[in-house]
Formats: structure tokens, sequence, C-alpha cells
């Protein structure tokens, strides 16, 4: 079945829904590749999908035009995923000229050794079609420093490629057909990839907004095409701001269940007070579900017993996962029991402040909590509640 965006506007692109990890994190729902055909005197296909899946997309073309007539390939973005398919569409598209940044015709050389000679485009360069003019905008470090997004014009079309994207295999394409699970995987997508550059992201919206582009349907690389643009360009304003609610994640490892009974203290605090709270053991929790939820927290609180002096490896690992995304205005507390010496508290808040989280006093208890150190970590979590709530 064809997909028709607007009148000469096709995705044709490709549905992985087996794939469960890509490039930093695990996508349960699988995802899809999208690329986008543009019908006018000209044809132009923006992006690619991933090598493997080439058949797909040439057989969706196909059901529209000729391959070999394509005149313009746009790589909006580098990554395998957008331009693996290249070397293959390139040889029944023998015609067509390759558009890219330059980083992306450097990128484009750098991985398939061939030159396409890439012709350079530019912030504000168009390209007419005919009755449609697509228009360029770099968009350096998001996420690479290759990306752009194309506009196209008389449609008030956004292709960003992975800005605004998200992880879910579907047969529906549009947002409003998939529903609250579509703004959920875009959270997570924003979360792990997207958040580190959260200062560019709002560079970005206001030079959108200065451009003055009307954008009727946001369409990017992967998962559901925005038919209301306003839910994902609004979310990515307030997420890259770092705007939080009443929210606080929990998370923890444990060794001989003390630190998890105090996080199961801690957690009840919270929530006591009416604060929305996640709790999450490290060992065997999806880490990029984490961040999701990290992403509208207002503190994170981190906790592991005392090993060698310091914090339990699994803790430090996620903290090195955490310190790579730097969410933006956040709190954050550390707790966990100890046996003869402390130490993992010391060694969590030093990461904690390499991330400029505001950090509140920390909690460790000896041994295994008792009838009193459990009300003190009710206490703890209480304390982080209001300091949640003193916010506002
Ligand atoms: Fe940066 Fe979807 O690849």
């Amino acid at each position: 079945m064809k997909v028709e965006l607007a009148k000469g506007v096709y995705w044709v692109g490709a549905i992985d829904w087996n794939i469960r990890f890509c490039g930093s994190y695990n996508t349960h729902r699988g995802t899809t590749y999208n690329a986008y055909l543009i019908v006018s005197d000209k044809i132009a296909l923006v992006d690619t999908v991933k090598p493997g899946f080439e058949r797909e997309m040439l057989k969706r073309i196909e059901e529209i035009i000729d391959p070999s007539e394509i005149d313009y390939v746009i790589c909006n973005h580098i990554e395998l995923d957008h331009s693996g398919a290249m070397p293959k569409l390139m040889e029944v598209a023998e015609n067509a000229e390759v558009i890219a940044s330059k980083a992306g015709k450097e990128g484009l050389m750098l991985h398939f050794q061939q030159d396409w000679d890439a012709r350079i485009v530019k912030t504000g360069d168009t390209l007419s079609l005919g009755d449609k003019t697509l228009m360029f905008i770099e968009a350096a470090m998001l996420h690479w420093p290759d990306s752009m997004f194309t506009y196209l014009k008389e449609d008030k079309i956004l292709m960003p490629n992975d800005a605004f994207a998200g992880h879910i295999a579907t047969y529906h394409r549009f947002d409003d057909e998939v529903g609250p699970v579509a703004l959920e995987e875009a959270t997570k997508y924003f979360a792990v990839i997207v958040s580190v550059y959260s200062s560019l992201v709002q560079k970005k919206l206001k030079e959108l907004k200065s451009m003055d582009i009307p954008i009727d349907m946001v369409a990017p690389a992967h998962g559901v095409i925005w038919r209301r643009p306003e839910t994902i360009l609004e979310a990515y304003d307030k997420w890259s701001r770092g705007e939080s609610r009443h929210k606080v994640t929990v998370v923890f490892d444990t060794m001989w269940r003390s630190t998890e009974i105090m996080a199961g203290e801690i957690t009840r605090g919270i929530a006591d007070k009416g604060v929305e709270v996640r709790l999450f053991n490290l060992r065997n929790s999806d880490w990029g579900e984490i961040i999701k939820e990290i992403v509208d927290s207002r503190v994170i609180v981190v906790g592991s017993p005392t090993l060698n002096m310091g914090m339990y490896p699994t803790v430090g690992g996620f903290l090195t996962f955490l310190k790579g995304i730097r969410p933006p205005n956040k709190k954050a507390a550390a707790f966990g029991s100890y046996g003869w010496g402390k130490g993992a508290a010391r060694a969590i808040n030093q990461e904690l402040k390499k991330m400029r989280f505001e950090v509140l006093p920390s909690l460790e208890i000896k041994y295994v909590p008792g009838k009193k150190e459990l009300r003190e970590c009710y206490d703890f979590g209480q304390s982080i509640a209001e300091s949640v709530l003193s916010e506002d």
C-alpha cells in the first residue's frame, strides 16, 4: 500500500520488526528506516535505509516510479541506517546527483570509498523539482557533524532525519494512528540519543522559528511521522530546556539486599509526599528506559553498596552512561550500605558533581538496616521529595 504524506510525497522506507539493539540502546519495539520520495518534474529521494533493507525500499519506490528515474538522492545523515542502501541505490539510479552537507560528502566518501561527486548544500540553499522546492538546513551535531534537515516548502514538511525520531516498528505511519506510545518512544530516543545536545536543540528550534517556515508535518527517519507537529516540537523544547516534573528516579544495585531495602524505604518516603517516583535495579533494568524516566525527573537518587572503598561496577557503568548524556538541570543524591568502611556515596557524589548536578546530602548505613535505619531511609526519601516540591 502506498503511503502518501502529501500529493506526490511518499514514504518508501522499511520496517525492521526484530531489531532489539540500535546504536546505543535496546529497541524492544523495533524500528523503521524512513525514506521519502518526492515526485515532481524532477524526482528526489530523501534518505535511504539500512543495508539489508534495500529490496524493501526499492520495491516501494517501484510502485510509484522506475527507480532509475530518480534525479536527486538527498543524504541528510551518513550513519548507515540511513545511507547504507546508497551503494545499491546508486547502481540503479545511476544518473542521480547526491546532495549532502560538507561533512556529509566527506563522510560518504569515508564510509563507501565511492566518489559520487556529491553536491554540497548549506542552510538556506534550495533545489527546485518543478512545482516542489526543497530547502536545506544544516543541523551539525543533531546528532552527527553531517546531520541536516530537508524542508519541502510547498507541502510544509520538515524531514529532519534522526531529530524528532523514535524507534517503533508499526504498519501505521502517522502519530495519530499509533497513540501515546509514539511519544513514549520519542522520549526514549531524545533521552539517549539527542539530549546530550540539548543546547543545540534549543538553538535549532529558535533558528526554525526565526526562519519563519510553517511546519505542517515532521517526518523523521525513524518511527512515526508527526501529523500533529506541535506534539513533538513542544516536547523537544520542554525536554531540551531540562523542564522537569514532581518526579524522582531511584536507581541502585545491591550485594546482600541492604541497599535494595534502603531503596524501597527511600522510595516509600518520596511517594508518601505525593511525588511521583520510579525505582530501578540497575542489574536487571533496561538503562535506556531509566534514562527516559530521568528526562523529566527533578532528582536522581543513586544507591550502591560499598565495594573495595568505592561503588559497585554496575553503578559505575551506569554513571558513565549517564555522564555521556549529561541531562541538564537535575538534582541528585547518593545512598547505600557499607561493612567496615564507607566509600560508595563519596565515589557516586564525585561523578554526580562532574555532571554538574546539584548534589544533595547522602545516606549511608552500616551492614543491614534495622528499625532506626529504616526510619532514616524513609526520612531521607521525604527530604528528597521536599527538595522536589520546594522548587515551585
Ligand atoms: Fe544517526 Fe538513525 O542514525
